[in-house]
């Protein structure tokens, strides 16, 4: 993972995964599993000693109150001395693809790797989920989750992943499908919607519960087609919950008009990106950008990687 590690003054690099929810986000926030997967796109950061804390964020330093409150609570958490951090994004910010989380991860992972430190589990994703905590109050823990091992898992909220296996690797088509929206507001948007109607969102999560059961048997049997069509029940159901908008609707329309085996949004949308399950996942990003839409094939390991390069 680290490129130089050990003496005083030395460099860490360090790289973490974006993720996509293939079924069950905001179901997570309630204590039910969803299923997420690492992707090969994500963050990458190098941390070396400076004699001001610097932050610089795809070429620019980071401004704004909340990246240095969230910078500060990772540099406590890893008991960090002061230091330059550059870090530079693969995926498109707020747009449900992980992108703080990668941040956050690369980030302590090449922090600790500055300071001569191993990288376990449990540091580098305490010190991530500090990070976390500034952006988006309450998260379930799935995308830090995500960002360290890379792989596809089964994520209940306080336990321990459940990794599955895959027969192959994951090929999804990614697009962003509309501008990114707040996961605050959209995970505070369901809680409301819960106080209003218990029963209409307690039925929902009891539906998306069964999906994510059944996707979780598709996976590692390669079940694509039984996933696919398990992703659209999904997308169905995060519509009656209002966290659908036009544009989500109009790409995942595109993807299954080109062949898509299933589509939906991904994350907490309201805006953000939409997944596409497909034997073909090129033939649905050549669609969305026909459509005049950005869009690329992301890839999700078969196994967990702790010592993400
Ligand atoms: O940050 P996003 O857009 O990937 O959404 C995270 C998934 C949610 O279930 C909506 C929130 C959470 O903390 O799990």
């Amino acid at each position: 993972m680290a490129d130089e590690t050990g003496s005083a003054g030395a460099t860490g690099s360090a790289r973490a995964n974006g993720k996509v929810i293939l079924l069950g986000e905001h179901a997570v926030v309630y204590g039910v599993p969803a299923l997420a997967a690492g992707i090969d796109r994500g963050a990458r950061a190098s941390a070396s000693a400076a004699p001001q804390p610097e932050l610089v964020i795809d070429g620019r330093p980071a401004e704004g109150p909340e990246v240095w409150q969230a910078f500060t609570a990772l540099s406590n958490e890893l008991a960090a001395p002061t230091l330059r951090v550059t870090a530079d994004l693969e995926v498109p910010p707020g747009s449900g693809l992980g992108a703080s989380a990668a941040l956050g991860v690369a980030i302590a992972r090449a922090v600790l790797s500055a300071m001569g430190k191993p990288a376990p589990a449990e540091s580098v994703l305490a010190a991530a989920n500090a990070w976390e905590r500034v952006f988006h109050g309450n998260p379930s823990g799935i995308d830090t989750t995500a960002a360290f091992y890379g792989s596809c898992f089964k994520f209940k909220r306080g336990h321990a992943p459940e990794f599955v296996e895959l027969v192959a690797p994951l090929r999804l088509a990614v697009v962003k499908a509309g501008p990114p929206a707040s996961t605050k507001t959209m995970v505070e948007g369901v809680a409301k919607l819960r106080e209003r109607r218990p029963d209409l969102v307690d039925k929902t999560l009891e539906a998306i519960q069964s999906l994510v059961q059944n996707a979780a048997l598709c996976l590692p049997a390669g079940d694509l087609v039984g996933l696919g069509k398990l992703m659209d029940y999904n997308q169905m159901l995060l519509s009656g919950l209002f966290l659908s908008t036009p544009e989500i609707e109009r790409a995942c329309g595109i993807a299954r008009e080109r062949g898509a085996l299933g589509a939906k949004l991904t994350g907490a949308g309201g805006g953000g990106s939409v997944i596409a399950i497909a034997e073909d996942p090129e033939a649905i990003v050549a669609a969305w950008q026909e459509a005049g839409l950005t869009a690329f094939v992301a890839s999700c390991a078969g196994v967990a990687d702790e010592d993400n390069p």
